[in-house]
């Protein structure tokens, strides 16, 4: 037979070592909870929540305006664009690249608009470690001041299809 009921008194009160590391994993999900909402509150690296609805098609042709206007180079065949201190940057993430390669300055504040034409992509700054979702539909628009100057890799981190490990872009920061 295949499935049998257990006897009846099959529950033994868990003691010793059992016993702890219950109470430890008990103690760190109540931790766990609690830096939740603390973190909602109090972490360096939370979205301002500011997003509006964007046709996919819409938010592709402001791209499009925003390198043509902005446009200095190329690296590796990926247009780079330099946006206006202080004026808005675009950021398209698509099957399976982030574009354009943006170009910042140091110190300088942008308004950075995120957002997807196709699927669900997650935006993740190297080595920062800052992420955040791009959706179809949502121009996510996040206030930032770049306080380092390099070259920082992004990645995707929300699994998109077969080239989603391939999926990478660039920010500079002069
Ligand atoms: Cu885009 Cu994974």
């Amino acid at each position: 037979m295949s499935i049998q009921s257990p006897p009846n008194d099959w529950f033994k009160s868990p003691r010793g070592a059992e016993r702890t590391w219950i109470g430890l994993a008990l103690a760190w999900c109540v931790v766990l909870s609690v830096m939740m909402p603390y973190w909602h509150v109090k972490g360096q690296q939370n979205s301002t929540g500011e997003a509006y609805r964007v046709d996919p098609s819409a938010f592709q042709q402001r791209v499009t305006r925003f390198v043509q206007a902005g446009r200095v180079g190329e690296y590796k065949g990926v247009d780079v664009v330099e946006a206006p201190p202080g004026g808005d940057a675009y950021l398209l993430g698509r099957m399976w690249a982030w574009y354009p390669v943006l170009k910042l300055k140091k110190g300088q504040t942008y308004r950075l608009h995120l957002s997807s034409t196709d699927l669900q992509h997650g935006f993740s700054l190297q080595p920062v470690n800052m992420n955040f979702q791009a959706l179809p539909g949502y121009d996510h628009v996040l206030t930032i001041t770049p306080t380092q100057s390099g070259e920082f890799p992004i990645i995707c981190n929300e699994f998109c299809g077969i080239g989603h490990h391939g999926m990478t872009g660039r920010i500079i920061v002069e």
